[in-house]
């Protein structure tokens, strides 16, 4: 599988065309940004830590019956994938109190919800992600009720086949934002699962081990992904 044109380049990653039209591979790179471009930065280790993380996870949610883009892990930073067209949701899933949650809210964090939350932001960086619930999704023509609804249940099911799985790493899935995409007629997982999208906490010290440490100027940024590589035990 080879990349022919450049298709798409994010604050995270390039896309390329292949010869396949059905198959974009995905290349991610070091760059951080945070506050929708305002900060930037690089993370060194991170485009390579980001690309095998997910593939990882996204293997495990489909032998849980989650569809996603995942075809084939070409090398370290690069993932052959399905050719969707994002649906332009952020998706994300709360289980403790944190980050805009927190500030919103007027609450500290960590603290842990009588059950997990959901809510959609539209993607769209010149308004900065605005919150929005389906109905807002519906009247815009973002995505169809059933859409909203296979985009619904399959987040839930992530959210607990993830939240299980790190928890077996010693380590609690605080919140995290996923895509989905349209391949063929059928809505699957896009984009990735990483400390860029998820808040890791170490379930003992509740040290943070995600991008937080970049937004924040926390330091040890580098060793926190590869705290999270190193607990995932990916060969
Ligand atoms: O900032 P906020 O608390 O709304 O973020 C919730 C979750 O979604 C966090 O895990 C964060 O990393 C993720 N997120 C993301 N990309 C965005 C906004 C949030 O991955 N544009």
């Amino acid at each position: 599988m080879e990349k022919k044109e450049l298709l798409y380049e994010g604050k995270a990653k390039k896309v390329y065309t292949t010869e396949d039209p059905d198959v974009l591979i995905v290349d991610y790179k070091d760059d951080a940004t945070a506050f929708n471009g305002l900060k930037k930065g690089t993370i060194v280790g991170k485009g390579a830590i980001n690309n095998r993380m997910t593939n990882h996870i996204f293997k495990k949610l489909e032998a849980e019956g989650v569809p996603t883009h995942f075809i084939e892990e070409l090398s370290d930073r690069e993932t052959a994938v399905k050719k969707v067209e994002i649906v332009p949701l952020e998706v994300i899933v709360r289980n403790f109190s944190a980050g805009s949650f927190a500030k919103k809210m007027g609450m500290e964090e960590g603290i842990k919800f009588a059950c997990p939350t959901l809510e959609f932001s539209y993607k769209n960086d010149d308004l900065g992600d605005p919150f929005i619930n389906s109905y807002y999704a519906l009247a815009l023509n973002l995505a169809t009720q059933e859409e909203i609804d296979a985009i619904t249940k399959y987040t839930f099911k992530v959210n607990e086949v993830m939240r299980e799985y790190f928890d077996s790493l010693g380590i609690e899935l605080i919140d995290f934002k996923i895509e989905f995409g349209r391949y063929h007629g059928q809505i699957i997982l896009a984009d990735e699962v990483s400390p860029d999208t998820c808040r890791l906490w170490d379930k003992e010290t509740h040290e943070k081990l995600d991008k937080d440490r970049f937004r924040r100027d926390m330091g040890n940024v580098e060793d926190a992904y590869e705290e999270v590589f190193r607990r995932l035990g990916i060969q």
